[in-house]
């Protein structure tokens, strides 16, 4: 794994890959040698063949937002035109499935980050808002459609306008996430379900997640036309065939890539 200052990257023998944001210092405040390296980190996992992704942060925060130290003295041509903060886009991109373990703060940029994470799970202190609103400026990494998309247009107005914090138990409720575990727990059960998404069939999970976040861009009946292709495809391959073997000779399935 190459060295990274603000993050760090680990893929271990089950090929889970961690990315850790780590400038606890600062709460993991997103600033731009973070993006860049972050962006590198999300090529070296999907190359080292990892079959999810975990992403955490280090210390009491996943990340308490942009960096408003270097954000400060922007102006607006040193944002737009370098298409300031596109790279972090990259995590929504990512084939794998990516499990956001939210420890602490989720604030700003980080609960954006958050948001493009495929399954989203939290300790039961872990706060998440968006409170750009209260710095002069709104959300910038997908914070206004995200988060209207997964809880609504009702919540996400009162959450974005006022920029209050909700805790984990809220989050779940909006269904912002999905689980609250205990606290210190967080990145543990993230790789028990990374564990788990990595012994079904590679093919198969891709293909669900495609389909899942196909939801948010297409009407039904397209969606539901990119499924019953889909479900057809996997007919092509090994894994169905395995898989339905496995489950009548009442055993454990052998995908060939887990
Ligand atoms: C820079 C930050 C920071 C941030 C915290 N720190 N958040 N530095 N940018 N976003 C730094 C503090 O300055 C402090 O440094 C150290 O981290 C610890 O933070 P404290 O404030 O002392 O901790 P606490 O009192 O516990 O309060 C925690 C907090 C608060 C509630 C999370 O730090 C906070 O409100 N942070 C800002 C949250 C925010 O507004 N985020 C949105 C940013 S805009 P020192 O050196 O004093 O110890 C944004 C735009 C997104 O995200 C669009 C593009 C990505």
């Amino acid at each position: 794994m190459a060295h990274y200052d603000t993050l760090s990257l680990t893929v271990d023998d089950d090929r889970i890959a961690q990315l850790t944001l780590d400038r606890p210092e600062a709460l993991n405040a997103l600033n731009s040698a973070m993006m860049a390296e972050f962006a590198a980190a999300l090529v070296e996992a999907t190359q080292s063949g990892a079959r999810a992704l975990i992403l955490t942060g280090k210390g009491r925060a996943f990340a308490a937002g942009a960096d408003i130290a270097e954000m400060r003295d922007r102006t607006f041509g040193s944002m737009s035109d370098a298409n300031h903060l596109a790279l972090w886009e990259r995590l929504a991109d990512l084939p794998i499935p990516t499990i956001g373990a939210i420890n602490g703060f989720a604030l700003g940029g980080g609960c954006e980050i958050a948001m493009m994470c495929d399954i989203l799970i939290a300790g039961e202190s872990a706060s998440f808002g968006l409170p750009e609103i209260t710095l002069g400026i709104i959300p910038g990494i997908g914070g206004t459609q995200r988060l209207t998309r997964i809880v609504g247009k009702a919540q996400a107005m009162d959450l974005i306008l006022t920029g209050r914090r909700i805790d984990a138990d809220e989050a779940r409720r909006l269904g912002l996430i999905s689980r609250v575990v205990v606290d210190g727990e967080v990145v543990e059960q993230a790789q028990v379900i990374a564990r788990q998404i990595a012994g079904s069939s590679a093919r198969a999970v891709r293909a669900a997640k495609e389909c899942v976040l196909r939801a948010d861009q297409s009407s039904l009946s397209e969606g539901l036309l990119f499924e019953r292709r889909w479900f057809h495809s996997l007919f092509a391959f090994d894994d169905q065939t395995e898989g339905m073997t496995a489950f009548l000779e009442k055993r454990p399935a052998r995908f060939a890539d887990a």
